[in-house]
């Protein structure tokens, strides 16, 4: 099964957090157990979630820093079948803490390992930087996708968005599958946006999901009342788009999760 799945870009602002904590409220929504990690200092994950300022340590720093075990730090948020591990301002000390660490890139595979068998998806939402809690999100990962904002995005930057993709798998080691590259925060109406969506489309094929996340006022202003999306505005446009992109998602975790169960097994059977 894919499981473990981080919202990755090392830019900024491509719409990250808010394809986390909306995919998480979708899945959610099918009756799926989903897990948000929140990976950023900013904590915005978990504040969109509806989880209070002051109620966000003990964080996913306490449970890295071997302080906490995550089924002790994990809260439950007002989103149907959606728990929250939350970010903190100390996740910024991360890569100082934990830099003579043995098995440093492997803190969150292992925090995360005892809580595995209560989820269906674990959804890890990055901060934009490569940073060592970065690495430790590809290294827990089974799949991951990548959001891409094409207004913000030059023709040169969907070449770089390449080499996101090939250090992710190199970091790796081994390659974990891209589950997709989502086209975020669209404004149709420019021309410069709509070259830039076709060559996303002609560079990454049938990677790049076919649904595109249009700017909507109302995906803004959701996560200033604590809500996804679907609760908050359930006819928007931005919760259509979203509740497609679920679809999809889902699609894909079933059926690039058989192949990858098909392969374990056979090499199972090799060895
Ligand atoms: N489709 C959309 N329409 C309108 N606003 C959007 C849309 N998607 C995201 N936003 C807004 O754009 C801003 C950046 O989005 P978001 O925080 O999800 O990006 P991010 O990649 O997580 O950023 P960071 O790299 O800083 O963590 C937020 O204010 C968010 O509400
Ligand atoms: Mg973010």
């Amino acid at each position: 099964m894919l499981k473990t799945v981080p919202i990755i870009n090392n830019k900024g602002g491509v719409g990250k957090t808010t394809t986390t904590v909306n995919l998480a409220a979708g899945l959610g929504r099918e009756g799926r157990r989903v897990l948000v990690v929140d990976l950023d200092s900013q904590g915005s994950a978990s504040l969109t979630l509806g989880i209070d300022r002051d109620d966000l340590e003990p964080s996913t720093a306490s449970v890295l820093f071997g302080e906490h075990a995550a089924s002790d730090v994990i809260q439950p948020t007002a989103t149907r079948n959606v728990d929250v591990l939350t970010g903190s301002l100390r996740l910024a000390d991360a890569d100082t803490k934990l830099s003579s660490v043995n098995g440093r890139e492997k803190r969150l595979t292992k925090a995360l390992s005892g809580i595995m068998d209560d989820y269906d998806s674990i959804l890890i939402d990055c901060a934009p930087s490569t940073s060592l809690l970065t690495v430790n999100a590809l290294v827990a990962a089974d799949a991951f996708i990548i959001p891409v904002a094409p207004s913000y995005l030059s023709l040169e930057g969907v070449v770089s968005l390449g080499e996101v993709v090939k250090n992710v798998r190199m970091s790796l080691g081994e390659a974990a599958p891209v589950l997709g590259v989502l086209l975020t925060m669209v404004q149709r109406d420019d021309e410069q946006t709509r070259s830039i969506i076709e060559e996303v489309r002609n560079h990454y094929g049938g990677k790049v999901f076919d649904v595109e996340i249009q700017h909507d006022p109302a995906i803004e202003e959701a996560p200033t009342q604590g809500q996804s999306i679907f609760d908050y505005a359930p006819r928007s446009q931005g919760a259509k788009q979203y509740q497609a992109f679920v679809e999809e998602v889902v699609d894909r975790l079933d059926r690039y999760g058989s192949i990858y169960d098909t392969v374990q097994e056979k090499q199972a059977q090799r060895t």
